[in-house]
């Protein structure tokens, strides 16, 4: 099948294109309203069709006799460990989790906190929430108490489920003190906290509310998944957005599961039965869509990595894996090439493993820079296949549909539109741009299936976050222009959001922190070039007292201030102090500049500036602490 043929098949009938893709399911009852729109044209997919994505994931792979496949093959080098999951343990495990959870009183529509490191119960407790129809909101480990409490705060859950640690290279991260200490910042408490007891060092102390996992397990009888209705909440993400609190994307079930299937064979190329690997955390999106619900789908086995790409032992890890489990297809993030390009530079660890298996490695999370793509190229032998998409998407947008026709690779392109996404390129006023003109990246309504719902308990923000600023089209936040060809290149955000080792961030959620210091006059956060991690946040702050002749206290302060309210992902390590910070007349600080002048763009000094001399004095400040282009 031709691309073109089959995308303009899904932009002139979609209806009729995800009916079909939709029949793909084992629904509890099929849909007849396949789309409806409201008055501002938002999509709402298979409105009456009944499932269950947990049903989906296990019972029905099981019922067509392949219950010995391994669904999940956990691979964790920090705990070294490998477990084989087959699908009848899986079911096992989930309906008896799921089971404790309903003696517990957790019913469809309840809310569940997830807060737990990369090990099978995570999934498990996913799926469990799935079976039952309580809506899961999974938050990454990496994130301080303080974070965990904005969550609590905003999604109520009944009860949240972690483990008593993590495990970082060799460091034992321990959960369930950070669990307490976010319950107690947060207003809202849960009923209970469900431990899973890793065994390690790490001891873990039940308070009176307290559960015991496997207790809990061990003492609760199976049970079988609801039916509900397709646009029923499978989970909420919270996700960086451009204010301080963070959003909690919505997503709904029957359009999700119908996007992920076809994502599987059509964008990445794999059948039931082949390894996937998707080698991220399942505290982030491309850890719901393609770590658990997409690849346990399409009946494929989930390969959960509990490591990192280097140091675990080292910079063979990923070659290890793929060769080990026969991993067909994987996808990671830039970043952790760079990292492993900077200790392999040669690829030598590649030529000590078989990793013929492989037949395409994906790209995402942030910009691919050309050189890292081509270094993959040449060392993998297999197509490198750079995709975008966001955690609102909940699965790719832009991409080179690898199940459908392999379009040539173009060097620092994210590929063509995916099935249902059309993309425009549009100016500030909400004109088409033409070929090759930078622009606004949005996606003209009506959406395709698996896209956020709603903002959990802000339907406002979620109009005025991606519907009001050019009705008709869900604005993405990105930037980019396409080719003649129509091959996109996103050039960044458009907004206070950075992107750190793929890890999505709030640059305006730091400045808010940063100014909280006593002595703090104002601030200003943004985003700065990293060789290895993308970009990293780089803070500039006035003091109050500007004699201070505490400045190194002050800042090393301010450092550990936002590594305790957002956590160690927020990689904020660097602060400079400066005498004043470049405005507009109006005083609105010029963020952008300030991150132009240390990546070395050819930036224009903005007219509206109140006094250019201040350029001279940053680069001045940028040269003594070699920031950016200005490193010896
Ligand atoms: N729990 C607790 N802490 C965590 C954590 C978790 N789940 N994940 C990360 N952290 C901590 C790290 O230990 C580190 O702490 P430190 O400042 O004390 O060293 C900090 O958060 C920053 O982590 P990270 O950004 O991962 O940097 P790193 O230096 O530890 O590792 C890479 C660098 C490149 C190896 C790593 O960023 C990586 O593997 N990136 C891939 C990104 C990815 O998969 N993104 C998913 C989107 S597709
Ligand atoms: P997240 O919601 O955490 O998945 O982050 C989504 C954001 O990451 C997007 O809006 C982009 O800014 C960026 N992003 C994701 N994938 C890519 C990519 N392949 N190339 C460039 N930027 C990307």
């Amino acid at each position: 099948m031709k691309y073109l043929d089959f995308y303009n098949k899904s932009i002139q009938n979609p209806a009729e294109f995800w009916k079909q893709q939709a029949a793909e399911l084992s629904w509890f009852q099929e849909p007849t309203n396949i789309l409806e729109s409201d008055q501002n044209k938002y999509s709402t997919w298979f409105s009456d069709g009944e499932l269950n994505m947990s049903y989906l994931c296990i019972d029905k792979h099981i019922e067509d006799g392949f219950g010995n496949q391994n669904a999940i093959i956990y691979d964790s080098p920090v705990s070294n460990t490998k477990e084989f999951i087959s699908f009848y343990k899986l079911q096992e495990e989930v309906s008896k989790l799921a089971g404790g959870l309903r003696n517990l009183g957790i019913e469809k529509g309840d809310t569940v906190i997830i807060y737990m490191p990369m090990i099978p119960q995570a999934m498990y407790a996913m799926l469990a929430c799935a079976r039952l129809g309580a809506i899961h909101s999974v938050v990454f480990g990496g994130f301080a108490p303080h974070e965990l409490a904005i969550r609590i705060d905003d999604c109520k859950p009944k009860m949240i489920i972690t483990a008593s640690n993590g495990i970082e290279i060799d460091r034992l991260i321990p959960y369930k003190p950070f669990v307490d200490e976010a319950i107690s910042l947060a207003s809202f408490k849960p009923d209970n906290v469900i431990v899973f007891d890793r065994g390690s060092s790490v001891k873990v102390i039940l308070n009176e509310q307290d559960i015991d996992y496997e207790t809990l397990v061990s003492k609760s009888s199976p049970v079988n998944s609801v039916s509900l209705a397709s646009n029923h909440p499978l989970y909420i993400l919270y996700t960086s957005g451009t204010t301080g609190k963070p959003k909690g994307v919505v997503r709904d079930t029957g359009g999700y599961a119908t996007a992920l299937k076809f994502s599987m064979k059509i964008i990445y190329g794999v059948e039931p039965g082949d390894v996937f690997w998707a080698a991220s955390d399942v505290g982030w999106v491309v850890g719901h869509s393609y770590i658990v619900y997409g690849p346990l789908l399409n009946r494929n086995t989930t390969v959960l990595f509990e490591g990192k790409p280097i140091k675990t032992p080292d910079a063979s890890t990923f070659w290890r894996v793929i060769s080990e489990h026969q991993v067909k297809v994987m996808f990671t993030a830039p970043t952790a090439i760079r990292a492993i390009k900077k200790e392999d530079p040669e690829g030598d660890f590649i030529n000590k493993y078989d990793i013929s298996s492989l037949k395409y490695q994906f790209l995402a999370g942030e910009r691919c820079d050309v050189s890292t793509l081509r270094w993959t190229e040449h060392h993998l032998k297999v197509p490198v296949i750079d995709h975008w998409w966001q955690t609102e998407s909940g699965w790719p947008m832009l991409a080179n549909m690898a199940g459908v026709e392999l379009q040539d690779v173009k060097a620092g392109s994210v590929g063509k539109p995916v099935c249902g996404y059309h993309i425009v390129i549009l100016d500030h006023d909400g004109n088409e741009q033409p070929a090759n003109t930078e622009g606004y990246v949005a996606v003209k309504l009506p959406l395709p299936p698996g896209m956020l719902r709603n903002i959990w308990g802000n339907p406002e923000r979620f109009q005025a976050g991606y519907l009001q600023q050019f009705p008709g089209y869900y604005a993405s936040g990105d930037g980019g222009y396409k080719d003649e060809d129509d091959y996109v290149f996103i050039t960044g955000r458009v907004d206070d959001i950075i992107n750190v080792a793929g890890h999505r961030l709030s640059t305006a959620e730091m400045e808010e922190i940063v100014s909280s210091h006593k002595e703090v006059a104002e601030c200003a956060v943004f985003g700065v070039f990293c060789e290895i991690k993308g970009q990293k946040p780089l803070g500039l702050v006035v003091l109050k007292n500007s004699n201070s002749n505490q400045e190194e206290q002050i800042k090393e302060e301010i450092i550990q201030l936002v590594r305790k309210e957002i956590g160690p992902v927020a990689s904020f390590k660097d602060v400079l102090v400066v005498n004043r910070l470049p405005k507009t007349r109006s005083g609105k600080i010029l963020r952008k500049l300030l991150r132009q002048i240390s990546d070395d763009l050819n930036f224009n000094i903005p007219s509206t500036i109140d006094d250019p001399e201040i350029v001279n004095e940053i680069t001045t400040v940028y040269k003594q602490n070699n920031i950016g282009q200005y490193k010896i």
